[in-house]
């Protein structure tokens, strides 16, 4: 059994806990847990047999946090961004969001599209951040525009018309969670779940390297006998 994760999904849960459990405001847990965001993207980019890594940096339900907090959010990921762009060109590493963008301010989109067409022609890692992402939101935003192109229903026209049409194969959630949060849930019909207690900014590469050895062993049967 030598199963490669070709696609990782990860829900980077724990950054407030994190922050808080050193008298920190949570705000210091997800400027620590960007930069968790570069290494893990990192690590992936030099490993051939992942394809894809999709990272939840921002949900349709985090609007609900404190405007200071989701303030915040949006200047990290702005400036992480801009920061990060040659990270992305070194390592040939292809930046594709999901998500609905166009609640995000014009400079945010502005940038985001910046990133976006920059590394277009990179053909490494695929890295996408799922930013204002909801599960439900991607599959009703998908069946909208089949209705407005007039195409027929069925499993292959909703994939390919998703932010994202690539199964996940293994999906992780940090934090000591046990749910899906409405992420990738068309994606994570057949995903192997790993469910870690570190908080995103203590997960390490080399957890992450650990889990795919775990992955490796699992038999996957899609439904089938084996
Ligand atoms: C969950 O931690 C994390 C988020 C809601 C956002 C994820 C954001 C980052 C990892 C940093 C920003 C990313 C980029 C790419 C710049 P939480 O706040 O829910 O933590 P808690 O469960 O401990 O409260």
């Amino acid at each position: 059994m030598n199963n490669h994760p070709s696609h990782i999904a990860i829900i980077m849960d724990g950054n407030g806990r994190w922050a808080q459990a050193q008298g920190k405001n949570r705000t210091y847990g997800h400027e620590k847990g960007s930069e968790v965001v570069r290494s893990i993207t990192t690590y992936c980019a030099k490993h051939p047999e992942i394809d894809r890594l999709t990272l939840y940096a921002f949900s349709t339900e985090n609007w609900k946090r404190p405007k200071m907090e989701v303030e915040f959010l949006m200047k990290l990921l702005q400036k992480y961004l801009k920061k990060e762009l040659p990270t992305y060109l070194e390592g040939n590493i292809c930046f594709q969001p999901v998500g609905d963008l166009t609640s995000f301010s014009d400079s945010l989109q502005k940038t985001i599209e910046e990133v976006k067409t920059a590394t277009q022609h990179c053909t490494g890692l695929i890295q996408s951040l799922a930013l204002n992402y909801g599960g439900r939101d991607e599959v009703v935003r998908a069946a909208a525009s089949l209705q407005a192109s007039n195409t027929i229903i069925s499993l292959e026209s909703i994939t390919a018309h998703l932010d994202c049409a690539t199964d996940v194969d293994l999906l992780i959630r940090t934090g000591g969670d046990h749910r899906l949060s409405n992420f990738m849930l068309w994606q994570s019909a057949y995903a192997e779940l790993f469910f870690t207690n570190t908080l995103w900014p203590e997960f390490t590469s080399d957890e992450l390297e650990k889990i795919i050895h775990k992955f490796k062993k699992v038999e996957r049967r899609f439904g089938g006998l084996h």
